[in-house]
């Protein structure tokens, strides 16, 4: 079991004034064995801190340590790299022309089954692993349905026996239908293997499915990071209770929502990322912000997320002890 720690990690796309700081100072930490679920808006940067974990993004400041070693001086994007990743379209990662057992033999690595015939039996038992009948070994990714192409993608990722998985938006691209239980199989697989995980969704209602840890993230920086249980029960950061308010209910979870907040400002466009706000970066959409509340003059001035990372149920915001008491009681 390994651990996966982001360090400070900006990552920078562009130059001079259409530079954009996707990842912004960015330190959250993926404990062995644990899933940490990234959620926040098209745009927050999920996907590029995602990519940094692998190598796949330029990180301009920072660390990603593996178990306190850089992940860049590992063999990343290569088969049986320690940090995989499964991406929102199994096309990105399964190659259109070649049969999928394929696909995922090649990702097999050398220690683990030295022979064609112990590669073809490994690639057998990581297809039953992921749930997929052995007969679809043979077929192209066109032949399968897009639940079954997610399976192999998992599989060809696990097929390097990786201590992390960064799994980004995996059932987005799925009819809802199968999402659940593609679902419950990584949620399965993860606690079977005691694999570490950074699952990312812009849905609360399926991080929170997933997650024992929950962090939420706002132009390019975390705004809240804690226990699942305390972040759905006691959200501290009103961008937070906006996620939970509009999360599709679900049974089992609707107790954990706290009543939705006063959202008379938060329907505006979410800022331009080229153009980041002074301050706190959500007070142009805060509910109880300077907008409504004229004499929260800090929010317009200082920047709440310097000290949230020394808090255990971190907050970037200035009135986080302030807000109105969630009703919902915890579930
Ligand atoms: N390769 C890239 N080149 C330039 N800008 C990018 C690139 N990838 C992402 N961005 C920008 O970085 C920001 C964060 O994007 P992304 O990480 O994809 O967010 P999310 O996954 O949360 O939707 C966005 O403003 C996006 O336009
Ligand atoms: S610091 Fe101010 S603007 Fe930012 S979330 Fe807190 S109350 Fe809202
Ligand atoms: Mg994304």
């Amino acid at each position: 079991m390994s651990e996966l720690r982001f360090e400070d990690v900006t990552v920078r796309y562009g130059t001079g004034r259409r530079a954009v700081r996707a990842v912004d100072g960015i330190s959250l930490t993926v404990p062995a064995g644990q899933v940490v679920g990234l959620v926040g808006e098209s745009g927050s940067g999920k996907s590029t801190l995602a990519r940094a974990a692998v190598g796949l993004a330029p990180v301009s400041a920072g660390r990603v340590l593996l178990d306190g070693e850089d992940v860049g001086r590992r063999r990343v994007g290569r088969p049986g790299r320690a940090v995989q990743m499964v991406f929102q379209d199994p096309y990105a990662s399964l190659d259109p022309r070649m049969r999928v057992g394929d696909s995922v033999a090649e990702a097999v690595p050398r220690a683990a089954a030295a022979d064609a015939a112990g590669r073809r039996a490994e690639v057998a038992r990581l297809f039953r692993l992921v749930g997929l009948d052995t007969g679809h070994i043979h077929c192209r990714p066109a032949e399968l349905s897009g639940g079954q192409r997610q399976r192999v993608a998992l599989a060809r990722a696990l097929a390097g026996r990786p201590a992390v998985v960064v799994a980004d938006e995996i059932t987005s691209a799925l009819d809802v239908s199968v999402q659940g239980t593609v679902l419950n199989l990584v949620r399965d697989l993860q606690r079977q293997m005691r694999l570490g995980m950074l699952f990312i969704s812009h849905n609360l209602a399926v991080v929170r499915y997933v997650s024992d840890i929950i962090a939420v993230m706002y132009l390019g920086r975390i705004v809240e990071c804690g226990p699942a249980r305390d972040v759905l029960a006691d959200p501290r950061h009103p961008y937070t209770r906006e996620l939970l308010a509009a999360a599709p209910h679900r049974d089992g979870y609707t107790r954990d929502t706290p009543e939705p907040v006063d959202t008379t400002v938060t329907d505006v466009e979410p800022p331009d990322p080229h153009h980041l706000p002074a301050g706190c970066r959500f007070h142009p959409r805060c509910p109880v912000g300077p907008l409504v509340l004229p004499g929260r003059t800090d929010c317009l001035t200082l920047d709440p997320a310097a000290d949230a990372p020394e808090r255990v149920h971190r907050s970037a915001c200035h009135f986080a002890g302030e807000l109105p008491a969630p009703t919902g009681a915890p579930g």
